[in-house]
Formats: C-alpha cells, structure tokens, sequence
C-alpha cells in the first residue's frame, strides 16, 4: 500500500494519508540551525549539536510515538484540530503533506477551513520560519482560536531527560509583546537564548506547561485549547513551553498569513543584558524582522529553492526509469547532504546524544556530497584529520560543537584511518585541488604538533602496516567497518558496551580480511598520490606493502569459493566454510572484488557467485549466511542480535553498494543493477506497509531472510548506505567517474538497456553525455566522441573553460 507519490516536478515526496506505518520525516536547514519535522508536525530542532544545544523537547520512543512538535491547534467552536492530524487526531476533511527539499508543507481543512503551514530554516538563518496561512472556504464569517505550540529543551538534551531534581526549577521565559524567549541558564554560563515569535499582536500566551495542557492531558487535549483561553502564564521552573493565543476573523473566501520564527541567539558576554535580569533581545528583533510579511517568508524560500536548483544540476540522469531518475536526480543526493551534516547524530532512529560525527561515518559520508559543495568536504577533512593521533589511530567520533574527539564512544577500530584517504581522494578527484593535502593539520587538536594534511595519510597507511597480524593480515582492534564484530571484548556482562568495553587486543591473533581488501583498494589510491606529488621512494615503499597485501590476503584470506572474514583472538577462520554459522560475510566479498583481487584467477567471480548464493534475498543481500543463532563471546555484538536483524544477517543496506561495485568490476551489469533496485526506496513505495519507513531515502537495515519480518525497515535517513549508493550507482554503474586528469565515463548498464543521457557539471565545465547501447552490452567502450569529434579514451578532460561539451559514448 501507497501512503502518497512523487512529484518530481517540484521535488516533493506527497502525503496523503497522516497513517504512516512510521513517522516519515524530513530536515530543515543544512548549515548551523537543524530540525527534524515528521509528516504530522512531530520533531524538534537544534542548534549544530543535537546534545549540547537542543532547543526544543523530544521524547523518543514515546506512547504514542512521536509526540511533541511544533504545533497549532485550531478552535473553531465545533471541533479542535491540527494541520497535521496529530496531535488533536480530529479527523480532518482532507490532509496533504508535502515533504520538499529541506521544507515541508502540511495542509489540513476541516469545517471549510485550511490550515496550511510552510516550516523552513531559511538560509544563512539561525531559525525555523512558519508560514501558517488560514483560508475560510465557506460561505460564512469564521471565528476561529489558534494556539501555536511548542516545548523548550533546557539545551542538554541528555540531562534534559534525567536530571529532574535540577531541571524542574531552573526554567525561566521572558515575554515581550508577540515573543516568547526561553533563557534557563542564561543567567549563568550560557550564552545563547531561544525564542518563538509571531508577527501579529496576540490575544495571550502560555508558557508554563501544566497550565496549558492540565496536569493529566496529553498533546492532544491542552485544557488552555478547550477552554478556548490563554492562561498568560509565566513559567517559573518545571517545563516551560512556548504558546500564542490568537484570534481569527476570517470572511467568506479570506485567508491570512502568520509567520512564527523559532529562533536561536548567541551573545558576547558583555553583550548579554539589556538590563538586569532582561536579556538583549536586538539580534532576535532582526531575526523576526527579516521574516516579519509574507514576501519575504516566499522570497527565502525561493532562495532556498535557487540554492537546490543548483547542486542539483551538478549530476543528473535521465535513464528512462522514474523510479531510478528520481533517486539520483534527488532525494540521494538530498540524503547524502543530511548525512553529511548529521553523521550519526538526530534522526527519529538516532536521539541525537548518543553520537557525534564518526571518524569512519563522515569521511563515507563527504564522498557522497563533495560533487555539490566541496569546500564544506574540504573543511569537513580538515575536522576529521585534526582529531586523529600521531600513530594515525584515532576517536572514533568527535562531536560537531567543539570538533573534539570523544572518547565516550570508544576507539580503537582499525578500519578508521584507512577512510581518511578516501575521503581526501575523493575531494581532490572531484576538484582536483592537491592544495589540500599542503595543508597543516593538528593531531588530536593540538596545533603544536601539526603535520601536513598528506603525513595524515601516510599515518593513516602505515597505522595498517604497523599493525599487522599472524597471518600479515591487519589486526581488526576493537573491530573494522563492523562495529560488531568485537573480537577482542569477550563480554559477558550485559550492562557494558561492546564499543567501549575493555578491548582486548594484547596477544590478539584478531585479523581481518575486510581491512586487507580495503587497504588495497586505498593504498594503491595512496601510492597514485604519491607518484603525483613526485615522491617516488614513498610510492615504491607503499606499493610493496599493497602487492604484499594482495598475496596475503590469496593466501590466507581465500576458503575455496570465497574470501574469509577475519581471524578469531585465537587465529582462528571467521566466515569460512568450515564454521558451523556464519559461512560466508559480504564485507570481505566487496572489499576484495572492488579491489579486483585475484580477477585473473576468477575468484572475484566466484566471490560473487557466492553471494549471490548464499547471501542473496528478495529484499536484498544480508550481511553473513547462516546467521548466528547463539551468542558467541569471541565474537561480540554481532551475535547478540536476534538472526536477520542488524549486523547479524540483517540486510544492512550499506554494504550492499560495495557487492553492486564488485559486479561492475567483472562486467556484470544486470546483476549490479538487480542488487540496486532491491534495496532502492523507490522502488519499495508499493510495499511501505512492509518496508515501514520513508519511500524517498535509504534505511541502514532491512530485516533479512532469517528474519522474522524481512523486508521491514528501521533506522531511516542517517545510514552510509546514502553515499555508496550513490557513489556506486552514479560512479561505477552509470559510471561516471571523477579521475585525477578529467572525467571518466565507463558505464555498466544491464544487458536490455539502450542507453541513458546524463549531465555532469565538473570542475567548471558542463558535460552533456549520451550513452548508447547498441549491442545490449554491460560494460566496454567501442567509440568516444567530444562535441562531434572522435576521442582517443573514455578519461574526458576537464576542460574548464566555463562551457557545454557533448559526450557521446558507445558501448561495445
Ligand atoms: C553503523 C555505524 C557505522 C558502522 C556500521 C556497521 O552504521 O554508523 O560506523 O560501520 O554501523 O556496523
Ligand atoms: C551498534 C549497532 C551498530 C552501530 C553501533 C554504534 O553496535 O549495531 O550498527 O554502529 O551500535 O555504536
């Protein structure tokens, strides 16, 4: 079942049906001030951190889920009712909304009366901006009481939830004419306020929450609403919300516009008070002031749009398939930004406090997005890199206020480093700026023992080298890309961590395969940096360590028909054969065929066969087969997950990409693109009931074959699977590659396919490319021609010279 449609036209995922089998969501903002807003208004915002700076109140996990959100309730004298349905549950006479690239629209109508509101974070803009706009579709005078509504964070969204004998009476307001500023803790060591405006007088306010709701209601019924009377309260301690009061005349046919402004403030310290005890509300004032008619709420927003329109014209296809254009064209690319701002942290899945911006996490992440705004990547490796220990180890997370490691979280995987070389040869590819790599980059923050951004990487390589194991296999540390596969904790105490826990790497014989492939395919990235910066004797001295890794991994990493997982604390195979569960896992398989190694030999292909065997489902590939099915204390996390969930053969949607480029690498068109569609949101929009989460983005995990219901979704929007899909499927499968020298067009389309069109924007040229299939082809280049003319290669150049070329390309 369907709960809406795209409009691609305007970018838009359309709701139609306030039911969803799960709150789908969407992001407003993209640079400093964030909310998260659910198709029935559900959410909260923050301000860059959403721990240490969240602004207004969520519970997750709550009875009924997602309650609390920005909020109106209507009286009409007849009924209360919300736009979005919820939270009043009113049934409405019609419902829409409209999730657009980093806006939404939710409609509501009820008794001849829309309630639309437009929720946005305008650009540059520390503040959510609500257009509500009220049309009277009926014949008479329409009364009506609006409340707006939303409930303050005391900022640290984790004491916010535990601290109560503190919190309950630390909250304080000020109200000032149609603002509402939320100033707990400002008094003392903050220096940030919030705030809620609207841009007409009101009739009353409400700021304390018990009276507004009534100490037994929920969101659904505020006593303050019923009653049809503000209480024109002013919260002293336990929670203080923020609420106006206003009433509505509207005529037959009239409609009129409010605009609400929640907003966030940061003050000097000398700059803090207008005088005592009233906070300085000037750079508020300007806030509300910007957004304070109708035109110019409609002209940020067109502003917003521009700003889309373009980093959407940096790549775009036009494959024949709706459901595959509109992925490409939009909402991956829209899911790659998100994760590039949030990592880990705030979705409806991830409560924004257990985790910042991971080592591993953001460097994937950038490689989806660097095409749209690579200075923001480039800024984003220099973060990333300044966190890293001189050993070319590192915190595996650092959180994005103070861009400092936290070692709350752990550290110790070593797959981490590895991802940095990724990460800055994807920048450099895409904008061809080396520049980067002059650069002087502290290690752990300490600007005193800064090195150039390239003795980065060459700490990042020679961390695997320094660490290798029995077999010359890289040692695994606290685990690789798995984060569950822990094979140096043996934990048996289920109130610890199996990320923090003591990691036991002392006499560890832990090796794994999935590093080993994974240090070929970015050390030869590695070694190619260095002969283009003409250090030769560094290159020779790298390449050996990769040649050497190859023979490793032919030697001790292949169990007959595929490539073997890792090694146990005691040396012993994990994913082989010979193991009683858990046969076979697909990271190694990606790692080790994307790195082609030993292709001559077909064990790529067999590799591959293999997973198509044996990993293979109908909702998509799972992580390992068979799943375990007991806890293994040698193994960790990985088998503490009930079988077909998660790391334990779920279909952890991340991974599937790399097994998509493994196919590409042996010419295996039909099968990459069968592996795409399986897991592709649009193409599971007919089964949202099933699939549970949102139709337009990526879920981290599908439930696999061992299951107990595969094919549902969870953990929606904040997955790597929104960068290597979309690496995989615009780079290697549409193949169009950024390369050092230009633009490499080496498609791997299915069999039956006649071609695509694409247009490539890249590094100050416009590349129009026509790719024909005349032989029902996969892969291979039979004819290039440049703007008419006959071309050498397949590797365009990139011209640079601010104009339009023709690409035609012919498979063969
Ligand atoms: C989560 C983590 C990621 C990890 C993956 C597999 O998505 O964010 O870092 O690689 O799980 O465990
Ligand atoms: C759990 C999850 C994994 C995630 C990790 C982060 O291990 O299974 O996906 O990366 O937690 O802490």
């Amino acid at each position: 079942m369907k709960y809406g449609y795209f409009d691609d036209k305007n970018r838009e995922y359309i709701i139609n049906n306030p039911r969803t089998p799960w709150p789908w969501i969407n992001y407003l903002g993209n640079e400093d001030f964030f909310s998260l807003i659910s198709n029935s208004a559900g959410g909260y915002s923050f301000y860059k951190d959403a721990k240490f700076r969240r602004i207004t109140r969520y519970r997750y996990n709550n009875v009924p889920m997602d309650s609390g959100g920005k909020y109106f309730y209507i009286n009409d004298g007849e009924s209360i009712w919300s736009p979005g349905w919820k939270p009043c549950k009113t049934e409405l006479d019609s419902y829409e909304c409209r999730h657009g690239i980093n806006y939404t629209i939710i409609k509501g109508e009820k008794n001849g009366i829309t309630a639309r509101v437009l929720y946005f974070v305008p650009l540059k803009t520390w503040a959510e901006v609500q257009k509500l706009t009220l049309t009277n579709n009926s014949k008479k005078v329409i009364k009506l009481k609006v409340f707006s509504f939303t409930e303050w964070c005391l900022w640290n969204a984790a004491s916010d939830m535990e601290n109560f004998q503190r919190n309950f009476s630390t909250g304080e307001v000020e109200i000032e004419g149609s603002v509402i500023y939320h100033k707990t803790e400002y008094k003392e060591r903050r220096d940030h306020y919030a705030y809620y405006s609207v841009n007409v007088p009101i009739q009353g306010y409400d700021t304390d929450r018990e009276s507004f709701f009534g100490l037994y209601n929920g969101f659904d019924e505020p006593q303050v609403v019923a009653e049809g009377k503000p209480k024109n309260t002013e919260a002293h301690g336990w929670s203080p919300i923020a609420s106006h009061f206003i009433e509505v005349e509207l005529k037959p046919g009239e409609s009129k516009d409010f605009i609400f402004v929640l907003g966030y403030v940061e003050n000097k310290e000398d700059e803090k008070w207008e005088s005592k005890n009233v906070i300085n509300k000037k750079k508020a004032k300007e806030t509300i002031a910007k957004f304070n008619t109708s035109a110019k709420v409609e002209a940020a927003l067109a502003d917003l749009r521009k700003y889309w329109d373009n980093l959407l014209s940096i790549y775009t296809v036009d494959s024949g398939d709706d459901r595959i254009d509109r992925m490409v064209n939009i909402w991956n690319q829209y899911q790659c930004m998100i994760t590039f701002c949030f990592s880990r942290s705030a979705s409806f899945f991830e409560s924004g406090i257990g985790r910042g911006m991971g080592f591993r996490d953001s460097n994937q992440d950038l490689t989806g997005f660097v095409h749209q705004i690579p200075e923001r990547a480039r800024e984003r490796i220099i973060d990333i890199a300044s966190t890293q220990f001189p050993d070319g180890g590192c915190y595996h997370q650092y959180q994005p206020l103070n861009k400092r490691g936290n070692n709350d979280i752990g550290g110790g995987f070593n797959d981490d480093p590895l991802w940095l070389i990724l990460g800055s040869v994807s920048y450099i590819k895409e904008t061809g700026d080396f520049g980067i790599l002059n650069e002087k980059v502290p290690f752990d923050n300490d600007v005193s023992v800064a090195r150039s951004l390239f003795d980065h990487l060459t700490v990042s390589f020679d961390h695997v080298v320094n660490n290798l194991g029995p077999h010359g296999l890289p040692l695994i540390g606290r685990a690789d890309w798995n984060d569950c596969l822990n094979l140096n904790c043996f934990s048996n105490d289920p109130d610890e961590s199996f990320q923090t826990t003591e990691n036991k790497t002392e006499g560890s014989k832990a090796e794994s395969v999935m590093i080993a492939g994974l240090f070929v395919v970015y050390g030869r990235d590695y070694v190619e940096l260095c002969k283009r910066l003409g250090k030769d004797a560094e290159a020779a001295r790298a390449q050996k360590h990769v040649d050497t890794m190859v023979d490793v991994i032919k030697k001790y990493g292949w169990d007959g028909e595929w490539f073997i997982r890792a090694y146990d604390y005691y040396g012993r195979k994990i994913g082989s054969n010979d193991n009683e569960e858990a046969k076979i896992f697909i990271e190694s398989q990606g790692w080790c065929t994307m790195a082609g190694i030993g292709k001559e030999e077909g064990l790529c292909t067999k590799a591959l066969n293999a997973v198509k065997e044996r990993l293979d489902s109908k909702y998509g590939i799972v992580l390992n087969n068979p799943a375990f099915t007991r806890y293994y204390i040698e193994y960790g996390e990985i088998s503490s997950y009930p079988a077909g969930y998660k790391e334990n053969a779920g279909v952890f949607c991340h991974n599937n990409p790399w097994i998509m480029i493994g196919e590409t690498v042996v010419g295996n068109g039909d099968r990459a693109w069968d592996y795409y569609k399986k897991i592709c949101p649009s193409y599971l929009e007919e089964i949202s009931d099933l699939h549970k989460t949102e139709p337009y983005v990526y879920a981290q995990m599908v439930a696999g074959k061992d299951a107990f219901k595969p094919g549902e979704a969870k953990n929606s929007w904040l997955t790597g699977t929104a960068s290597w899909n979309f690496y995989a499927v615009t780079q290697y499968m549409l193949g169009i590659r950024p390369e050092y020298d230009g633009l490499l067009i080496d498609p791997c389309i299915p069999t039956d396919w006649k071609g695509f069109k694409a247009t490539r924007k890249f590094r100050g040229a416009t590349y129009q490319i026509e790719v024909v299939n005349p032989d029902q082809k996969s892969k291979g280049i039979k004819e290039v021609t440049i703007d008419g003319m006959p071309y050498k290669s397949n590797l365009i150049p990139a011209f640079g010279d601010g104009k339009e070329h023709k690409v035609k390309v012919v498979i063969g």
